[in-house]
Order: structure tokens, then sequence, then C-alpha cells
């Protein structure tokens, strides 16, 4: 049970006198009250960092600079754009988003973030950060790191990893909202979480709202989460086929792991490989191996190459893309790194 918690009332204008003078000011998605803008970007920033995400929202913008533009391009095209990014069900649920935005009635992004909940894509945090900073809608945000800066706060123990608990922060998260500058409060609360109460080397000396932090004394003890990923070991080989200058590449199935990007064919072990290797009559080259990350495992990819000089017709199935060509093909980062 966590315990009775009182609400700090002077948290939002704190934070709110701290925002304008030292908050973030100048990120590309500011200064804009543009749904389309906004959106893309908090898909983007969704678990990923500013900095990786500020080149991608550039180019996304320059190629579709309106939500119709999105929502009429080609899925591929859209993939091919977001690769690198990681998390590719977000590019799958921004593709089916804009075309769900420009068949609604007008054509445009719902202004409740009730609506906007209703969208591929777009939780509950998500709706309301777009329907704040576009429409001034005073509601709470409550994604990773506004977890953290309220858990803090509010020395909230209830663990997060249970549904119950997290919706008690939400209802905390609600009240602390400030009856004006929604918009700026909103921004105030991502803005110290990204730069001041930081999971790791929070700079409580810094922080505006350090005399009203319940957990300063021990910040690393929130928000409580007990569980805990256990990440799993997989182990893929890839094989590179190359005919004439041209590479093998397989299109993922719309589910799972790399859903919908292009790939080296991918078997589950080495003696299979082989297989398909001597069905073709090609000799094998160990490339190096990759070790590759993901949400809930570590990955060890291994390749091997081989040229093949006669009629690929026996080769798996796939399409046979010149090696220059690649890099416009939608390719899992680890494949993009090889190449490169
Ligand atoms: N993270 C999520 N949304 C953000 C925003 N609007 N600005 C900066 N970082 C963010």
């Amino acid at each position: 049970m966590s315990k009775e918690i009182s609400l700090p009332l002077q948290f939002a204008p704190l934070l709110v006198a701290w925002q304008k003078q030292h908050g973030r000011h100048q990120l590309p998605w500011q200064n804009t009250r543009d749904p389309y803008r906004v959106w893309l970007s908090e898909i983007m920033l969704q678990q990923t960092q500013v900095a990786t995400v500020l080149g991608y929202y550039q180019r996304f913008l320059e190629r579709f600079p309106a939500v119709a533009d999105l929502a009429s391009a080609s899925l591929d095209e859209v993939l091919a754009l977001w690769a690198g990014l990681g998390y590719y069900s977000r590019a799958r649920n921004l593709h089916a988003c804009a075309q769900a935005v420009v068949r609604l009635p007008g054509g445009q992004f719902p202004r409740h973030s009730t609506e906007l909940q209703l969208l591929p894509g777009i939780g509950r945090s998500t709706a309301a950060a777009i329907a704040a900073f576009c429409f001034g809608e005073r509601v709470a945000i409550l994604d990773g790191n506004v977890k953290r800066v309220l858990g803090r706060l509010l020395a909230f123990d209830g663990d997060l990893a249970s549904s119950a608990q997290e919706r008690q922060l939400w209802l905390h998260a609600t009240a602390l909202l400030p009856e004006r500058d929604i918009e700026r409060y909103t921004q105030g609360v991502m803005d110290l979480g990204a730069t001041l109460c930081t999971a790791r080397s929070p700079q409580c000396l810094l922080c505006p709202v350090n005399e009203l932090c319940a957990g300063r004394s021990e910040p690393g003890r929130y928000p409580v989460k007990t569980r805990k990923l256990k990440r799993g070991q997989r182990e893929n080989w890839w094989l590179w086929l190359e005919h004439q200058g041209r590479v093998l590449l397989q299109q993922r199935p719309a589910t799972g792991v790399w859903a919908g990007l292009w790939s080296l064919p991918l078997y589950d072990d080495l003696a299979t490989l082989k297989l398909a290797a001597k069905e073709l009559d090609a000799e094998l080259e160990v490339m190096p191996q990759i070790k590759h990350a993901l949400t809930h495992f570590d990955w060890l990819l291994h390749t091997q190459r081989a040229e093949i000089s006669q009629d690929p017709l026996l080769a798996p199935a796939g399409i046979w893309v010149a090696r220059e060509q690649l890099a416009d093909y939608a390719l899992p980062a680890p494949l993009k790194k090889m190449i490169a």
C-alpha cells in the first residue's frame, strides 16, 4: 500500500517559472500548434533521445510536409525513412494514423485527447501531450520520464507494474496540473525529466522544486517497478548472397522483429544456411558477427557471404538489389551498419 500523499501546490507554478527561464524553447517541434508536427515529434520521441530524433524529424517533414502526404506514401517508403529509429511498430502506426486522420471528416487531427487516443499508435500520454501543446487542453501526461519526476516528487512507492498503482499516479498527475499555462507546464515536466531529474544522476541541487520533493533523499528509489525485463539471448545466421553485383533481400513478415523491413535471408542455425548454400553450389565466407540489443533480448547475428555465378533461380525467394541501391530500402539497423 502506498502511504497518504499530500500534493505540493507550489509544484506547478515553480515548474512553469523554471521552464520559462531554463527550459528548452528552440526544439524544432516547439513554437507551433500544428498537431501534425507535434504528433510526429511525440511519436519519434517515444523511447528515443532528442538528439537522435532531430535529423529524422527534419527528413520526415521535408518528404511529408503535411499529414496527407504521409497518408498517401507507401508503407515501404515510410519504413525506409524510419530505418534506424527502432521500434518499427511506431512507423507502421504512424502511417496508419495519418491515413485514419485524412479519412476523418475535415481530414484534420481531432482536438481532444480522448479522441486523439482512438487513433493508431497514440496512447493516453501522447494524446495528452498533443492536446496540451496544440489546443491548450488541461490534461496530464505520464510517460516514463514523467513517472520518474512525479514518482520522486511524491515519493510514490506504489509498484507501477500494477495497473491500479499506475492509475493512482495518473490521478496525482492530473491533480497537480495548473489552472493555466498547461503548455509550459507540460514542456516543463518533460524538460525537468530530460535535464535535471534524470534516471542515473539527478541534479537535485539545481532543481526548482527540490524543497517540495518528498523523494529527494533517495531519488534512486523512485519510481518503483518490480517487473524486471528478463533479457533473452538469441542467435541467428544471415546469408549474404550476391550475384552480379546484386544482393538478395527478403521482406520480413508483417509481425515480429523488424516487421516489414527488408533483410537478408535469416536462418535459425548454421546447418540450414549451409544447406541453402549447397543448393546454389556457393562457397561461404564468414563475415564479422554483430551483437544487437533489442528491448527483450540480445541478438547475436552471424553472417556468411556467398557470391554465386550461376543463374539465381535456385536461390531463396526474394528480390535482387544492386549493392549501391541497398540504402534505399528499409533495412534493419544492424544490416545498415554492416553495409556502411
Ligand atoms: N520528449 C517527449 N516529448 C518531448 C518534447 N515535446 N520535447 C522534448 N522532449 C520530449
